[in-house]
């Protein structure tokens, strides 16, 4: 009997035991909170008092650099946040990680003209604010800043399974992992991968038999005489690819002419 119990107090015990050796050592301490893939949890970046600007983000989320630069260089940055004070859609920004760049084939930037980088950054943005949940209900292809839904206008295609969101160019599978930015209209997401899209990286076999100029607003050039004091960057929704805005054009910013009257010279100037 006596020994009987204490057979039965050792077995119990050793379960114990067990039990919480497979606790302590058979399982992470902390269980994920979030299934495997889902974005992180938004960077605790503060929300500036007036319009978010994407490069300071960016800065401050860190890894960005390259992405920083190219946003700067092509005048995209100023562009999101011109059109981000007077819009009420809002912007959404896929935004790879320097890695995501470091990762693509060696001289891929290099090859770029002025022109395809600026088409290149205007992909990754959106003209409107989605939301994580806003992707599942989203209708493909998605219009990016590039152009528009129809082949060959720069469209992506958005797919969610959960909360993981997936995004395909064509050419590209890349995944949101995280969540920079997400207030005042404006979205920014961390993307595994840089977005080539399809229209720049594919080289179009018979050329269309009445090729479409790029979009030219006409919008912009009346806007930019009818606000001449305007001191932001505004009013440039599709720039044309005359608007390779290095120095010179920002130069014009800084001195208060809009940019929108820099490209109205330059195409008065290419059309004479
Ligand atoms: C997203 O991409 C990942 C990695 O390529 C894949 O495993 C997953 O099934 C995709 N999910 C959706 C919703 O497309
Ligand atoms: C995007 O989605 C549209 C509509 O579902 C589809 O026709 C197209 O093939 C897709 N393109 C890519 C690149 O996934
Ligand atoms: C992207 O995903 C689609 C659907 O899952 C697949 O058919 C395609 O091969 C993938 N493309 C690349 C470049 O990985």
């Amino acid at each position: 009997m006596h020994a009987k119990m204490t057979k039965q107090a050792l077995f119990s015990l050793s379960l114990v035991f067990l039990s919480l050796c497979s606790k302590t050592f058979g399982q992470p301490a902390q269980a994920p909170t979030q299934p495997a893939n889902a974005p992180a949890q938004p960077a605790n970046i503060p929300v500036p008092r007036g319009t978010p600007d994407v490069t300071k983000i960016l800065q401050k989320a860190g890894g960005f650099t390259i992405l920083i630069r190219l946003l700067k260089t092509t005048a995209v940055a100023d562009q999101i946040k011109g059109q981000l004070a007077n819009s009420d859609t809002g912007f959404t920004l896929f935004a790879p990680t320097d890695s995501a760049f470091s990762d693509l084939k060696s001289g891929t930037l290099n090859s770029l003209n002025n022109e395809e980088k600026i088409r290149l950054m205007q992909f990754h943005t959106l003209p409107k604010f989605y939301s994580l949940e806003n992707f599942q209900t989203v209708t493909n292809p998605v219009r990016t800043q590039a152009g528009d839904t129809n082949p060959g206008d720069y469209p992506l295609n958005v797919t969610t399974a959960g909360s993981q969101v997936n995004i395909s160019t064509g050419l590209v599978n890349a995944t949101v992992s995280g969540t920079i930015f997400s207030a005042k209209q404006l979205a920014v997401y961390r993307v595994d991968k840089v977005l080539l899209p399809l229209d720049i990286f594919v080289p179009k076999a018979p050329p269309a038999p009445a090729p479409a100029p790029l979009p030219v607003k006409p919008k912009a050039k009346k806007k930019a005489a009818a606000s001449p004091k305007s001191s932001t960057t505004t009013t440039t929704p599709h720039p044309t690819p005359t608007l390779v805005v290095d120095s010179g054009a920002l130069g014009l910013t800084k001195h208060g002419i809009p940019v929108s009257v820099g490209i109205s010279l330059f195409i008065a100037a290419f059309s004479l």
